[in-house]
């Protein structure tokens, strides 16, 4: 499917998808707790959609994934299958991915949270990964180069010797939970397509704080090689001729 140009009409679909999505995300925050299962998280993240009418989850059953979002915890790198006899203890760091349809139309963002008290590394480690995202979205512009915002986030990454794993990437989205073009988090050769107006971008910095290798447990889990913590970051933006705007964050 070629990259796709949002009406209005589908923008506004987006951005509710997004904002349900974000205050999924706030109410899971609220929640999290020593003691929950990864499993008790994802339930109460189909409850929370299911609040909102009209919103579906999107990764339950995308490709068979039996879970409403993600959830990986510490060496857990993405697609963390949410399960009961894995617990949340103090000191972990959790990334909740998730994903809204509404009328056909999707978003997908990943927060990672500190669980009580977090050793200084880990706590480092969520905040490089997040100001990573916004380090990318500087670039986030019409008439700027897609590899500007991988370029972006690999050089801040880098900087503080972290590991981006080549094969988890970000993507386009909208009718679809992935779409053209694929967004990586560090830069390939050339400057990739020329951003427009209308595109829609779920942009998603993954990072390793030491070795960038993977490995698959199974069809989903992925866990750092070396067993060190990663995190995660994504939002779901719109490219305008100015700043992004951000789908799946509050608004004051
Ligand atoms: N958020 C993930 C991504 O960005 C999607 C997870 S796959 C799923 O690509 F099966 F869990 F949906
Ligand atoms: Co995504």
């Amino acid at each position: 499917m070629p990259i796709t140009i949002k009406s209005g009409e589908e923008l506004e679909l987006m951005r509710h998808a997004g904002f349900v999505l974000a205050s999924m995300h706030e109410e899971l925050r609220k929640a999290l707790k020593p003691g929950m299962s990864t499993l008790d998280i994802d339930k109460l993240a189909l409850e929370i959609t299911h609040s909102y009418d009209g919103c579906e989850p999107n990764f339950l059953g995308y490709e068979g994934f039996p879970g409403t979002v993600c959830v990986s915890v510490n060496e857990q790198v993405v697609h963390g299958i949410p399960r009961a006899d894995r617990i949340i203890k103090e000191g972990d760091i959790v990334s909740i991915d998730g994903g809204v349809v509404y009328k056909g139309y999707h978003s997908d963002a990943a927060r990672t949270w500190c669980v009580g008290e977090v050793s200084d590394e880990k706590r480092k480690l969520v905040e490089v990964t997040k100001q990573a995202f916004f380090e990318g979205m500087k670039f986030a512009k019409a008439g700027n180069h897609l590899y500007d915002i991988s370029a972006a986030i690999q050089k801040y990454v880098e900087s503080f010797g972290y590991g981006i794993a080549r094969e988890l990437t970000g993507h386009g989205i909208g009718t679809e939970l992935h779409e053209e073009p694929t967004v990586p988090n560090y830069k390939p050769i050339g400057r990739g397509l020329i951003l427009k107006k209308g595109m829609t971008l779920a942009v998603e910095p993954i990072v390793n704080m030491a070795s960038p290798r993977v490995k698959w447990l199974d069809d989903w889990d992925v866990v750092t090689a070396d067993g060190k913590p990663s995190a995660h970051y994504e939002n779901t933006i719109l490219i305008t001729d100015g700043e992004p705007e951000l789908f799946s964050i509050l608004r004051d």
